[in-house]
């Protein structure tokens, strides 16, 4: 029997049918109900550390609040130092306290959910440990049914992807779609994939030696923000934005992503990546080419990526003098941090998308740590009207797509100031997720991973888009890497250095205020 090929996308729920909607095929409603997750067993590779204490096991916990989790999971954990599943288990229980969005845990849902957990210890180049893994799943599979499904999560460092997928086939425990009749295997890989575009090469490379691409779902969790989902939506399930999306409307768009956070804690890992390819690489990017992306022919997750992927392609190499690098004072002093680092832990790029859709709109991004807010948002920012009838000076209509936080989407608008004067007003609609809707938007990570589990990879990173996000921002990363130019430097709550409101004021055009 052959392996069901897993369904991207979306089942549209009708009356009282569930059909899936593919190219040419028109959805009755507009009610698109998402897929129940299969049963499997989900292997965490690097269950100690802080990603599964912060993200995933309180996703899990909410998942099994909801009642999202499918009945017959069971989770595996493996570490080197997860040797005594109970001591495990109590951890993992600190970690769903303190890091769970309701900041609560409901102790007879933990206790039904925890029950499904255990661990192997060992070092991710053990043969040993794989054979003691491969008999807990097989006993999962007796104790919960999860039916010889598997899903892994590597959430450890990416040098180590290669042997642990290496054992896995080794020890048979993956395997390719198809051949083990409906069971399945998939594997989530976390981020950063690469360092750069040749070692993101590499590293795919590597991948599709042990996975076919559909069983590869690497992590972008941007993408399962309701927000950055919505950003389909909002474009093609509404009549009035899109005649207007393209450089006959648009002056330039502006892509920001900016954190309050400083690095803390995480010096090493940072200094080696510095915001390019900590935010902007993946995460802005994903952004951007939803926000660039032609029409898919379906919600179909390969059609959407298509889409995507074209989009990202058509970025144009980054003009000499149109990125800003930054870092905060005080970065240098960060544990693990190199002396004289030149990591950015701030950047601001201009750029353009040669296609017709877009040609002339400029492109503004910029990402920093140790801002003045937290705020992810698009703008839009449309052209000025004619000034023969209202003067110079009427501010131009923006749109914005607030990401996080106060998730929402805003319009400005001219309005005329109530009286005889005719005084012209600078209006809002605006539309906020929390009081449009009942019903709170999870953790992205949630949504991933029961997508993990339904196999539907439509909002995971594929291959050619990791590859075209390098092409476009590996020469900018390597042009300052081998440069002797000085570090602009900012202060902890300035939003970056002078030289980045240069580089869109020089325009005349400015940032928008971060709220
Ligand atoms: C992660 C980065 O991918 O995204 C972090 O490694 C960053 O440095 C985080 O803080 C931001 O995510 P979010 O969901 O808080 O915007």
């Amino acid at each position: 029997m052959q392996e069901e090929t897993p369904k991207q996308g979306f089942d549209t729920m009708t009356d009282n049918a569930t059909i899936q909607v593919q190219n040419g095929e028109v959805p009755e409603s507009p009610n698109i109900k998402a897929r129940k997750p299969d049963p499997c067993a989900l292997v965490i590779f690097g269950i100690t550390g802080d990603l599964a204490k912060r993200k995933l096991i309180p996703a899990l916990y909410h998942l099994a609040l909801g009642g999202s989790l499918p009945e017959d999971l069971a989770v595996i954990g493996f570490s080197r130092s997860a040797s005594d599943a109970e001591e495990l288990r109590a951890n993992l229980y600190e970690a769903a306290k303190s890091f769970s969005r309701s900041k609560s845990v409901d102790p007879e849902i933990w206790a039904r959910f925890i029950a499904r957990v255990d661990c192997v210890a060992g070092g991710a180049d053990d043969p040993a440990a794989y054979q003691a893994l491969k008999e807990k799943l097989a006993e999962a599979d007796e104790k919960f049914g999860s039916k010889g499904n598997r899903l892994y999560y590597l959430s450890v460092a990416p040098s180590i992807f290669p042997t642990i997928l290496g054992r896995l086939k080794e020890a048979d425990l993956v395997f390719e779609p198809g051949s083990k009749g409906q069971r399945w295997s998939r594997v989530i890989v976390e981020k950063p994939f690469g360092h750069d575009r040749a070692s993101a090469h590499e590293l795919n490379s590597l991948v599709g030696q042990v996975l076919d691409e559909r069983q590869t779902y690497r992590i972008d969790h941007y993408l399962g923000k309701e927000t950055v989902q919505n950003i389909l939506t909002f474009r093609f399930a509404n009549t009035i934005f899109e005649p207007l999306w393209n450089n006959k409307y648009i002056d330039h768009i502006q892509v920001t992503a900016a954190e309050e956070l400083l690095v803390s804690g995480r010096g090493t890992f940072y200094d080696q990546t510095g915001v390019g390819r900590d935010i902007i690489q993946n995460h802005l990017l994903q952004v951007l080419g939803l926000i660039l992306m032609e029409p898919p022919v379906s919600l179909d997750g390969d059609h959407v990526r298509d889409q995507k992927v074209q989009a990202i392609q058509a970025l144009r190499s980054v003009a000499e003098g149109d990125a800003v690098f930054g870092q905060y004072e005080g970065f240098l002093q960060v544990d693990g941090v190199a002396p004289g680092s030149r990591t950015p832990t701030y950047m601001a790029i201009k750029t353009w998308v040669d296609n017709w859709r877009w040609s002339g709109v400029p492109i503004y991004l910029r990402a920093g740590k140790a801002m003045e807010g937290r705020d992810t948002e698009v703008a839009i920012v449309f052209k000025e009207v004619p000034s023969y009838l209202f003067g110079q000076g009427l501010k131009p209509n923006v749109l914005v797509l607030q990401i996080q936080p106060n998730e929402g989407i805003t319009l400005h608008f001219s309005s005329k100031v109530p009286g005889d004067d005719l005084n012209i007003g600078y209006v809002e609609m605006d539309m906020k997720y929390s009081q449009a809707f009942e019903r709170k938007p999870g953790d992205a990570y949630e949504r991933l991973l029961l997508d993990g589990m339904r196999g539907d990879s439509t909002l995971f990173a594929r291959r050619d888009e990791i590859d075209e996000a390098w092409r476009w921002i590996d020469p900018v990363l390597k042009g300052w890497e081998s440069g002797t130019t000085p570090m602009p430097v900012y202060a902890p709550g300035q939003n970056g250095p002078a030289e980045g409101d240069a580089l869109i004021e020089r325009d005349g055009r400015s940032w928008r205020s971060i709220e």
